[in-house]
């Protein structure tokens, strides 16, 4: 048994799966099994929220330690708490307060922030990104397309470079993995696809590094030799672990203090409470990601 003391857990809700582990955040590794369910259909609040909560219970129990920091990421633009859009989940969940929600069925505060965005700080963390100076972009290609943008090891929250617009639509209807599998297109068509993509992300961002995440890094071989854009890209090298870790340092590294949680706590469901401590995107875009000053 542990004290938790760099212990957190992270859950990572994508649009066909949710996954969690605890995660000892000093390290990048998992410190539980990792659980993962199908993510509920239709992926409603409601739904989903329930099955956050019995992964954290889950895993608490597996640990054998109570009320550590839970990191939760999702795939949405993530504003004060609320997830403001919701390409590849129900559309309740647009503009909606998920923090607030989810701290009420879990009984404590919770930190909420995009896939990507977690991906990203885990992968600059402890994968691909680790030392990279200047401008490093990581895609993670999935059901979607998310985007973690860094700047000198910072990170620019809710980028959505999924959603640019190529050949008139959603560049991620062509370059996300799950596209890859609808089409029935071979790794080398996709391929072409995908570059497309990065190319007119180098046009406007000119990456020093281009990062690619998601299930699919696994196969990299098969489709990153065959990239003709300008930019280096690897691959992630934590693969789908990468958005669970990352959640996990982010609750960890914005736990309210003890006094701020056990007010919380007390507080119940007071509305103004549920908000007012939480980490969401404002305070992040205000500058202080984990591992900054
Ligand atoms: C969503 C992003 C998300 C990405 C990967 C996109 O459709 O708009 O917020 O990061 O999918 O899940």
């Amino acid at each position: 048994m542990t004290d938790g003391g760099t212990l957190a857990i992270g859950i990572d809700v994508g649009g066909s799966g949710i996954k969690a582990a605890a995660v000892d955040t000093a390290t990048g590794s998992l410190a539980s099994e990792k659980l993962r369910v199908v993510t509920p259909a239709p992926s409603t609040p409601a739904a989903v929220v329930a099955s956050i909560v019995r992964l954290v219970k889950r895993i608490e129990s597996s640990v054998g330690v109570k009320g550590l920091p839970i990191g939760v990421d999702f795939p949405s633009v993530i504003l004060d708490g609320k997830t403001m859009t919701a390409a590849n989940v129900d559309q309740a969940w647009i503009n909606y307060p998920a923090a607030a929600h989810l701290q009420r069925a879990i009984g404590r505060p919770i930190a909420l922030l995009n896939d990507a965005d977690a991906a990203g700080l885990a992968e600059m963390r402890f994968g691909a990104g680790v030392g990279k100076p200047g401008v490093v972009l990581v895609l993670t290609l999935g059901t979607g397309v998310g985007s973690g943008l860094f700047v000198d090891g910072r990170l620019v929250p809710n980028t959505e470079l999924g959603h640019m617009e190529i050949r008139g639509r959603d560049a991620e209807r062509r370059s996300a993995a799950a596209s890859r599998v609808r089409r029935g297109l071979s790794w080398k068509a996709w391929a072409l696809d995908l570059d497309e993509h990065l190319q007119a992300i180098d046009r406007i961002l000119w990456p020093d590094l281009i990062i690619l995440g998601g299930g699919v890094s696994k196969r990299a071989e098969l489709f990153i030799p065959r990239l003709t854009c300008r930019v280096p890209v690897v691959p992630a090298l934590l693969r789908n672990e990468a958005g669970l870790i990352g959640a996990a340092m982010f609750a960890r590294e914005w736990a309210p203090a003890p006094a701020e949680a056990t007010a919380l706590a007390e507080a119940g469901g007071e509305p103004g409470a549920e908000t007012d401590a939480q980490p969401g995107a404002g305070d992040l875009a205000g500058g202080r990601w984990p591992g900054e000053a």
